[in-house]
């Protein structure tokens, strides 16, 4: 087994507990954001006498915010990661696993793969990429003996969230989040199964089916109500509380009609709300209020 990524102290540390149960593991430190990787991965398996066999495209991150806000180069960097590199690793060795007529690909895709998902538009859309990608392919290499699965999980729990700060959203805190290891499981036994696609959770695959039927207008609408940063605010943009507003506005009335012992027609009061006591401007416009009765 040959394990990629960058965290090389994080890699070993996995490929000693690998190799204590008996199987032969190596260490590839690249970073898969960049466009040499895919060679490099190939070249550093051919000096090791070794082809891919089975590909498990996983590395992947997400980034939360206004896609006009946060650094271009971060976005592209995660586009890299999430699709670029997964189509060029797929490229690369499925030929190989054809002509050989076994092995296959497991993509690690996401429930977010079925809706546009505003705040996060980079990373649904690469998702929603990875989903279409890997169904596409694995109807094309059908009766080959190589087989293609997407794993789409829900949210699980994993250093993705304390990655990326999508964790407070109000989405994110309504979603149960999954164990790795079972979700991990039960996409490789989809893999060894045949499986095109995987979403190891009851509530996931409902919620893709809804997905599925609803419309993406509306899509949009329910995800960017529901994944909101809880922006930081000022004293001065803080919205005030409903309770407070209806307070706000029966004082005015009772103001208004005890003032003058009648109900004014609400046609008569001024069109624009008159300010509060503590608002510039109070005295003379409550007193013009007063005097239009
Ligand atoms: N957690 C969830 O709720 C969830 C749900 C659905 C799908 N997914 C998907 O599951 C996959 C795995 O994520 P996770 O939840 O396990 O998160 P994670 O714990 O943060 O793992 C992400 C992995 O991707 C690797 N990676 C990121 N950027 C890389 C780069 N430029 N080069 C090489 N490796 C890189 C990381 O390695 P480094 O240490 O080198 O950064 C890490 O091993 C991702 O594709 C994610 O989109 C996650």
């Amino acid at each position: 087994m040959v394990l990629i990524g960058r965290a090389q102290q994080a890699l070993e540390q996995v490929a000693a507990e690998l190799t204590g149960r008996g199987t032969q593991t190596a260490v590839l430190c690249i970073d898969l954001a960049s466009s040499q990787a895919g060679g490099q991965i190939e070249r550093a398996l051919a000096d090791r006498g070794l082809y891919c066999d089975v590909l498990i495209n996983s590395a992947g991150f997400g980034l939360f915010g206004p896609a006009a806000e946060m650094d271009r180069d971060d976005q592209l960097n995660l586009f890299d990661v999430n699709a670029r590199t997964l189509t060029e690793l797929t490229l690369r060795f499925l030929p190989g696993m054809v002509a050989r007529r076994r092995g296959g690909i497991l993509n690690v895709g996401s429930l977010t793969g079925y809706t546009p998902g505003p705040n996060m538009a980079v990373y649904y859309a690469s998702k929603t990429y990875v989903r279409s990608f890997s169904a596409a392919i694995s109807a094309e290499v059908e009766n080959t003996g190589v087989t293609i699965t997407c794993l789409c999980p829900g949210p699980v729990r994993t250093a993705f969230f304390e990655r990326c700060a999508v964790g407070q959203t109000q989405l994110s805190r309504i979603m149960p989040r999954a164990n790795a290891s079972d979700t991990a499981e039960a996409g490789w036994h989809g893999f060894k199964t045949g499986k095109s696609l995987v979403i190891p959770r009851r509530i996931d695959r409902m919620i893709a089916a809804l997905m599925i039927l609803l419309p993406d207008n509306i899509l949009v609408r329910l995800v960017r109500a529901f994944q909101k940063a809880p922006a930081p605010v000022t004293r001065a943009e803080f919205p005030e509380p409903r309770r407070a507003r209806r307070f706000k506005e029966q004082f005015r009335t009772t103001d208004v009609v005890s003032t003058n012992s009648k109900r004014i027609p609400e046609t008569e009061l001024e069109e624009s709300p008159r300010p509060m006591p503590h608002e510039p401007g109070y005295a003379s416009t409550s007193g013009s209020a007063r005097s239009a009765s």
